[in-house]
């Protein structure tokens, strides 16, 4: 019976499309702007090694499980961790775990949609020439002229979070497939051809060094935990945007095969962008570890001296905005589709609501940056909004839901359903490596992580 089942939102038209749709939530900012300030902040090639070991034994096997929950229950993550749940015999709290995904995603969504409004901002200075022959000191002020500035910080993030509704709103499908079929390997591209450019700065060498030599002595429990939370934000798990897309998805399609193509082309793009960023950074002598700014510091200076600078420049803020708009729209969907299902109300009046709020906690991110840097909301968090935000959601949250995640689907369904959804046989390699992974290496990982990141041991 729940084979036949189909899901009131529509399903992708291949599994191809849902590769697309999925890499596309995967690939964004958190590729291109948040590894490579992570990676300079935590010191390099230990945290990418943690990195890239969470991927591999915590992520690939908790997406595998989010993937099939959500083509089981054919739903929203909350109605169908739900609807699983009763068909299982299990308590009906489990849809709480789905309520936790949407706190998440608006979390997420409202620091997101802030820097999803820097890459607008960034796409006009480019069409304006500004960076021609920019240095790292001038490129260093036109980003501290926008994030100084109230009124640029969240007027621009009105305009992204705008673009995310207008296509919610219409319904993923269309419009969104192709882009994501046409723009996503012209991003790639253009990345190879910065990581080329890098070859030539005389900071490729320091680039590789930096990377992939792990120095363990500037590892502490916050790099451990930040790699963790990092594995699960680039590939969009945790909060259900992964498990909605899985419930448009073609009943004969392998989770399994789809899965490493969504995983290795994420990884691939985060390690090519760090291969794009730090050559310039070392070759200018800047700082590795300024954060949050460093993407948008070093481009604009190799646009601004390459050849073709203007146009390359141009085209990369604006894939690169529609990279941060393609993850976005995954970050609303499992609101949206919540909403449509239970209320009846049109899919543009749910993303009106939900982006409404969402612009709201954006705001006040924005602000955390200027005017309102001082404000601390929880009195234990030496933190601003902004960066709150983005612990608590990327760092707590989605390794939280994806450790419930893995509990569920591991500990508590059958074996019979799991298999079925997932179309393995119980004594096949794939099915034993996967079960192992999901049951004993994510849950015991995620929890040694948190228990050493609040000191417990
Ligand atoms: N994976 C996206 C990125 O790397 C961000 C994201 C996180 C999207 C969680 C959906 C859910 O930019």
């Amino acid at each position: 019976m729940p084979k036949i089942r189909r899901s009131m939102h529509g399903h992708w038209s291949s599994g191809v499309v849902f590769v697309l749709a999925a890499t596309g939530s995967a690939v964004g900012l958190g590729n291109l702007w948040r590894f490579p300030y992570l990676v300079g902040e935590s010191g390099g090639g230990a945290f990418v090694l943690i990195y890239l070991l969470c991927i591999l034994l915590v992520g690939t096997p908790i997406m595998i499980a989010e993937v099939m929950l959500g083509r089981r229950g054919r739903r929203s993550p909350i109605n169908s961790l739900r609807v699983i749940a009763r068909e299982e015999g299990l308590s009906p709290n489990w849809q709480l775990l789905g309520w936790m995904g949407v706190v998440a995603g608006f979390m997420i969504l409202s620091f997101y949609s802030v820097v999803g409004g820097w890459t607008l901002f960034y796409s006009v200075e480019a069409l304006q020439g500004a960076f021609s022959g920019i240095s790292g000191n001038q490129a260093g002020q036109v980003f501290a002229g926008l994030v100084d500035s109230a009124w640029l910080v969240v007027g621009w993030h009105t305009a992204f979070i705008l673009i995310l509704f207008v296509i919610v709103a219409a319904g993923v499908r269309k419009g969104l497939q192709r882009a994501v079929t046409i723009l996503m390997p012209m991003l790639f591209a253009l990345l190879v051809l910065l990581v080329l450019h890098g070859m030539t700065t005389g900071g490729f060498a320091a680039t590789v060094q930096f990377m992939f030599k792990p120095d363990f002595s500037v590892v502490d429990a916050t790099t451990v935990l930040t790699a963790l939370g990092q594995a699960f934000f680039t590939l969009s798990l945790g909060m259900g945007a992964i498990m909605v897309y899985g419930a448009y998805l073609p009943s004969s399609t392998s989770i399994p095969g789809t899965t490493a193509w969504i995983v290795g082309m994420d990884t691939l793009t985060a390690i090519i962008a760090g291969l794009a960023i730090f050559p310039i950074v070392f070759a200018a002598n800047m700082e590795p570890a300024q954060g949050t700014s460093l993407v948008f510091i070093t481009l604009p200076v190799v646009f601004g001296e390459i050849p073709f600078g203007f146009v390359l420049g141009v085209m990369f803020f604006a894939l690169l905005t529609l990279a941060a708009v393609t993850s976005g729209i995954s970050l609303l969907e499992p609101a949206v589709a919540y909403i449509t299902e239970v209320s009846r109300l049109r899919r543009a009046w749910a993303a009106a609501a939900v982006t409404a709020a969402i612009w709201l906690m954006g705001v006040a991110a924005g602000l955390s940056l200027n005017i309102w840097s001082d404000v601390r909301l929880l009195p234990f968090m030496d933190q601003g909004i902004f960066d709150m935000l983005e612990f608590i959601s990327s760092n707590i949250l989605l390794p939280l839901g994806g450790l419930l995640t893995a509990v569920f689907v591991a500990w508590c369904m059958t074996r019979k359903t799991v298999l079925s959804e997932l179309d393995l046989h119980s004594h096949g390699q794939t099915y034993k490596i996967w079960l192992f992974a999901t049951r004993y290496i994510a849950p015991t990982a995620v929890i040694l992580v948190f228990l050493h990141s609040i000191g417990l041991f």
